[in-house]
């Protein structure tokens, strides 16, 4: 048994000089129930009183030598994993770029919480829209030239919406008044793309339909709406103007100036900037959704975001916005 107990001796010191055990390999050869030093033990009680005086001592100091190395390499073990943690940790940082809004959606939710403080729920449509929903209902007569004012896109029996009116009539049919309600979406125009105008574009719509809405509260919110937006300096002017839809109907300019050379070129030289329609709704198209004239009146406005978003951020080229330019697109990242 001596020898024996030399033996495991010498395996334990070559497990240490080849650094190679770990300690849980280690407590399994020489400690565990099967280990040979467990072993050594249950022979070593089989042993006469003698023997056991002789070899107690040797094998209790061979089992405590085991023990300690056994703690040792499970302490290196735990500073080598925080070794590796710590590596981990200084590996470089490869952040994601930070994404940001599109400029067009900043202006829509911009806009849409100034009007949601006014009490108007924001609703959406689809941008394919059948016939009724683009024209019919919104008062345009049958070949009547008043389609011509809207270059459509045909799809089918149906139409990509040319603007966002359509979703007036969905939310009408729908529901009953009083109901306040925004409504942001891209609309759809076949036209000559250039620096002012694109074949598609965005537009927010609004509707506040209720017993006794007047004009009068159409320019309220306007003036609310765009003194949020521009700050209490601004100036708007309304112009008379046509639409099917509406009855009287207006268009409102903002003031631009034309201080600089950009300002003159986006104005037309005039200084004004038509940024909407509106009017009050024709009672036909009331009509058409079931809700009766004679006691429910409203208002309605459609305005054109990728304007307002020019405008606030001085973009010259609306066709910027969707060229899929990354370095312009990067420069909102911040906002
Ligand atoms: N739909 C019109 C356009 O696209 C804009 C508009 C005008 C919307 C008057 C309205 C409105 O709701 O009342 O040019």
């Amino acid at each position: 048994m001596e020898e024996q107990i030399r033996e495991v001796r010498k395996q334990i010191d070559e497990a240490i000089r080849k650094n190679v055990t770990s300690a849980e390999q280690f407590r399994i050869s020489f400690l565990s129930k099967k280990g040979s030093i467990s072993l050594l033990l249950d022979e070593f009680r089989k042993l006469g009183p003698v023997e056991k005086k002789k070899l107690g001592k040797p094998l209790n100091e061979l089992k405590s030598y085991a023990e300690h190395v056994m703690i040792d390499l499970q302490q290196n073990e735990s500073v080598l994993n925080r070794n590796e943690a710590k590596e981990l940790f200084n590996l470089p940082v490869y952040l994601h770029e930070p994404g940001g809004k599109h400029p067009i959606n900043l202006i829509r939710d911009e806009l849409c919480g100034i009007f949601n403080k006014l009490g108007f729920d924001l609703v959406e449509g689809p941008e394919l829209e059948d016939d009724w929903h683009n024209f019919g209902a919104l008062n345009f007569p049958d070949n009547h030239p008043a389609r011509d004012m809207q270059d459509t896109f045909f799809a089918g029996n149906k139409v990509l919406r040319t603007h966002t009116s359509s979703v007036q009539i969905r939310e009408m049919e729908e529901r009953k008044p009083p109901m306040r309600l925004i409504m942001p979406g891209r609309v759809f125009r076949n036209e000559a793309v250039s620096a002012r105008s694109n074949c598609f574009f965005h537009q927010l719509e609004g509707l506040y339909i209720d017993s006794s809405v007047s004009f009068a509260d159409l320019k309220q919110t306007l003036y609310y709406f765009i003194q949020e937006l521009f700050g209490e300096n601004a100036r708007v002017r309304f112009r008379p103007s046509y639409f099917p839809f509406t009855e009287p109907s207006a268009e409102m300019d903002v003031w631009v100036g034309t201080d600089t050379e950009d300002d003159y070129r986006l104005t037309k030289g005039t200084g004004w900037l038509e940024i909407l329609g509106c009017g009050m709704v024709h009672p036909n198209v009331l009509q058409n959704c079931s809700i009766n004239p004679e006691i429910y009146s409203g208002f309605a406005f459609g305005l054109g975001l990728d304007r307002i978003c020019m405008l606030r951020y001085g973009v010259k080229d609306i066709r910027d916005f969707f060229s899929g330019d990354i370095r312009f697109l990067k420069q909102f990242a911040s906002f």
